[in-house]
């Protein structure tokens, strides 16, 4: 039964009933996604400009999750839904095959440690389920301030031959979230670069197996501390 819902009262929050079932996503629209949209001043934007595709968020601090949906309800923003869960779990499990169009990763945290290095997003397991849910052709765009942890991305993805670089995408200071923002006022240099997806072989994703003392963690067992909403 379709019924109509005003917007304003529309929770954008992604409900999960299981981690285990696929995430609902309509195939018949494009999907673009943003892994750690923070409080999703640059998706939310995207999403106003872009009625025609859905937006995903994927983001694991509770509050910004919230900040995230009062965005969307205040901007009558209803093609875009927020996800509170781990990304690379997220993209590994849960969601469809060669369906999103772009990824976005701005800012993700550098763990600038040596020792806390293993906590970083990109690295070959991530780039193998990124791989699996871009469409072929479709471009995965990456931001940091942080030099070292750009180059080491960089290096990685100029070894895979599932990605080609590209130009990034303009981003006007309009759509910048709300890290470059602050990274830009202080005058710190950003580092941006894109790659896309290319035809190769789609073997199955083997099943992952993190020590749980390597899982990425911050946000998880501080005061947001609250299950998955
Ligand atoms: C440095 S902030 C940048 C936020 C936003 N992209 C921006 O540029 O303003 C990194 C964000 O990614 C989220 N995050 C980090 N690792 C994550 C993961 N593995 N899964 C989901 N979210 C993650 C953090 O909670 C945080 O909100």
């Amino acid at each position: 039964m379709i019924y109509y819902r005003p917007v304003e009262t529309m929770n954008h929050i992604l409900k999960v009933e299981s981690i285990t079932a696929p995430l609902p996503i309509d195939l018949s629209r494009p999907l673009e996604i943003e892994v750690g949209c923070g409080k999703g001043r640059f998706l939310t934007a995207r999403a106003a400009a872009n009625p025609d595709c859905d937006f995903l968020g994927i983001e694991r601090m509770l509050e910004r999750v919230r900040l995230f949906d009062g965005k969307c309800r205040r901007g009558r923003i209803d093609n875009a839904r927020v996800l509170r869960l781990e990304a690379l779990y997220t993209f590994h499990y849960l969601l469809p095959d060669h369906h999103a169009r772009r990824v976005y990763v701005f800012f993700p945290d550098p763990w600038p440690k040596k020792k806390h290095h293993s906590h970083r997003l990109f690295g070959p397991l991530f780039r193998a389920a990124l791989w699996k849910r871009l469409e072929i052709g479709g471009k995965i765009e990456f931001a940091t301030d942080h030099r070292e942890y750009f180059e080491e991305v960089c290096e990685g993805f100029s070894t895979d031959t599932r990605f080609r670089r590209v130009d990034p995408m303009p981003r006007p200071k309009e759509v910048w979230t709300e890290f470059e923002t602050m990274f830009r006022e202080q005058g710190l240099p950003i580092y941006s670069a894109a790659w896309e997806a290319l035809e190769a072989d789609d073997a199955p994703l083997a099943p992952l197996t993190i020590p749980p003392e390597l899982e990425p963690r911050e946000g998880l067992y501080r005061r947001d501390f609250g299950g998955i909403v």
